[in-house]
């Protein structure tokens, strides 16, 4: 059987990062044109960088919980015939030990230089004043997410492994953007079983053959067993 598994910002939410969409996320607070777009980044790149600064600092005081440790058991069990696939760009899905990763958002912990092109881990904050350790110009690193407006990452070879799946699980998702959102239409297309697993019903609950709804921490780890367990 072949995995393919799309998590969101609520697989993370009870590590303590704050979700988006949920009224104390972070587009609940902030407006993401200002924050999550190109064109935000032209116009006050010390905003953005500040909010993204944040965002990465908070990564020190968080670890991995329950529901990322059972998709590394996934992993293990399925080999080769699981992908993950994540629109969050912290780290704890590689904190807790998944290796076949596709962060399809980007990654706080990745800076990328507009001026050479290049990448790199990056655990310090950004600013006008950085300097890329290629190249040296300064003023043009930018945090390396995958904007509003922006083609998400390995988008390819996340297509080849939902055309040929079996099955397909949404995990803290609420289906609010695209491409992902469509995942789940593509592998119901190629023929597979597809599972929200979330808080709540989405907006995209009916798109799913099933569904469990009820917090990450319980019900990701109570599946992940049951499948582990099927014959
Ligand atoms: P959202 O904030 O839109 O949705 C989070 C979902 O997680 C909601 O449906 C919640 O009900 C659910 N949730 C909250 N706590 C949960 C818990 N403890 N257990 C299970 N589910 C829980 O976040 P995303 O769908 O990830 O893009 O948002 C998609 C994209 O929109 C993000 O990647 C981000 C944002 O703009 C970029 O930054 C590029």
């Amino acid at each position: 059987m072949k995995i393919v598994v799309l998590t969101g910002a609520g697989i993370s939410a009870e590590s303590g990062l704050a979700t988006f969409r949920d009224p104390d996320g972070a587009w609940a607070k902030h407006d993401p044109q200002k924050l999550a777009t190109p064109e935000a980044f032209a116009a006050d790149p010390a905003l953005v960088h500040a909010f993204y600064n944040a965002r990465r600092a908070q990564l020190r005081d968080v670890a991995p919980n329950e529901a990322h440790q059972a998709l590394v058991r996934l992993e293990a069990a399925f080999g080769r015939d699981f992908l993950l696939v994540t629109q969050n760009v912290d780290d704890l899905h590689e904190r807790a030990g998944s290796k076949d990763l596709v962060h399809m958002h980007g990654r706080l912990r990745s800076a990328w230089c507009r001026a050479c092109d290049t990448r790199h881990d990056w655990d310090d904050d950004l600013s006008t004043e950085t300097a890329c350790p290629a190249c040296g110009k300064t003023g043009l690193m930018r945090p390396d997410i995958v904007w509003f407006g922006e083609m998400p990452y390995r988008m390819d070879e996340i297509l080849r492994a939902l055309d040929c799946c079996d099955l397909f699980i949404a995990i803290g998702t609420s289906g609010a953007v695209y491409p992902a959102a469509g995942f789940v239409d593509i592998a119901a297309n190629a023929g597979a079983e597809t599972i929200e697993l979330n808080l709540q019903p989405s907006d995209g609950t009916a798109l799913f053959n099933d569904y469990r709804h009820g917090a990450a921490t319980r019900i990701v780890p109570a599946f992940v067993d049951e499948l582990i367990g099927r014959p």
